[in-house]
């Protein structure tokens, strides 16, 4: 079976530079050989590599009420989406590496557009569910989730109109969660979406927590998993190279443990790894720490055991 690496190569949904740099560090890294090593067929789709990112990141007259950069983050998007969407149909796992979180917005709506039924897990210290209106930092990378859930439509930024209301809440469930805002708080609370948070994960363990995060959102193990991958949910100790590092998180160990449990599912159906920065180290040793994390998960994902 084939691995369709999609590159995301994109920081428009916030205003730090470096994370454009993921998808490089990780392939140097080896993220290609290391997927073909468990046995995988690998293609590689650049979707964005026409467009000049860092002339539209510098356009100060792309805003939309508080939302930053709506008409670069909605264009991206669009063609990250046509990539996950091809690879998903022709049968392909779509591996997207990234880039900020705000490239889920293509890469689940690629995937539902194949699997209608799928479900998403999304690994997170963030709820990303922000809503234009109650982002404090219009920033897009905080609000991806409530663009795919349609919520908010009449503060939607035209160019983000293309992104489909394709979550429903009972199929999405958060882990790793330890900074939500006080109104994405609300949002969860009242759309009764499935939110572990640290707290969860020191009171239950981290197996115990993804088996209830699954049994909320695919109760019978027979739906497609798109596994959403912040890699800010992994403590700062072990990544620290990421534009907003939150303390208290999980150790290495767990974050890597609920890859392989997706992986154990056979259930994966698509893959996202964002928000590497690697500009953001304070020395090499948390590049390295960072981007081998990040290959780390994938590796997990997609079968790879320690026995
Ligand atoms: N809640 C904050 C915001 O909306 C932080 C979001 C961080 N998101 C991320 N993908 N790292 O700006
Ligand atoms: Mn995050
Ligand atoms: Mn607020
Ligand atoms: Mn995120």
């Amino acid at each position: 079976k084939n691995l369709s690496l999609v590159l995301a190569p994109f920081s428009g949904g916030q205003g730090k530079g470096g994370v454009e740099d993921g998808p490089e560090y990780l392939l140097e890294h080896g993220i290609e050989k290391h997927l073909k090593s468990l046995g995988w067929s690998t293609t590689i789709s650049d979707p964005l590599k026409d467009d000049d990112l860092a002339a539209q990141k510098s356009d100060l007259s792309d805003v939309s009420g508080k939302c930053k950069r709506p008409k670069m983050v909605g264009q991206a998007t669009k063609k990250i989406y046509a990539a996950v969407k091809e690879a998903a149909h022709k049968g392909d796992i779509p591996v997207t590496l990234g880039g900020d979180h705000s490239i889920a917005m293509g890469t689940i709506a690629g995937t539902l557009d194949k699997h209608p039924d799928a479900c998403v897990l999304w690994i997170d210290a963030h709820g990303d569910i922000n809503t234009p209106s109650t982002s404090d930092s219009g920033n897009i990378h905080g609000m991806p989730v409530s663009f795919l859930m349609g919520m908010e439509p009449e503060a939607c930024p035209p160019d983000l109109k293309w992104v489909p209301n394709c979550i429903a809440a009972n199929k999405i469930a958060y882990i790793g969660l330890r900074d939500v805002d006080a109104e994405e708080k609300k949002i969860l609370k009242d759309h009764n979406i499935s939110a572990f948070s640290m707290y969860h994960v020191d009171k239950y363990g981290i197996s115990k927590v993804v088996e209830m995060a699954l049994d909320k959102i695919n109760p019978n193990r027979d739906c497609p998993i798109h596994l959403s991958y912040d890699v800010d949910a992994i403590d700062p100790l072990y990544v620290p190279a990421t534009g907003t590092p939150v303390r208290g998180g999980l150790t290495l160990r767990e974050g890597l443990f609920i890859a392989e449990e997706v992986a154990e599912t056979g259930l994966l159906c698509a893959l996202d790894v964002v928000e590497v920065n690697p500009a953001l180290a304070a020395h090499d040793v948390h590049v390295l720490d960072t981007v081998s994390a990040g290959v780390s998960i994938a590796k997990c994902a997609l079968g790879e055991t320690l026995l």
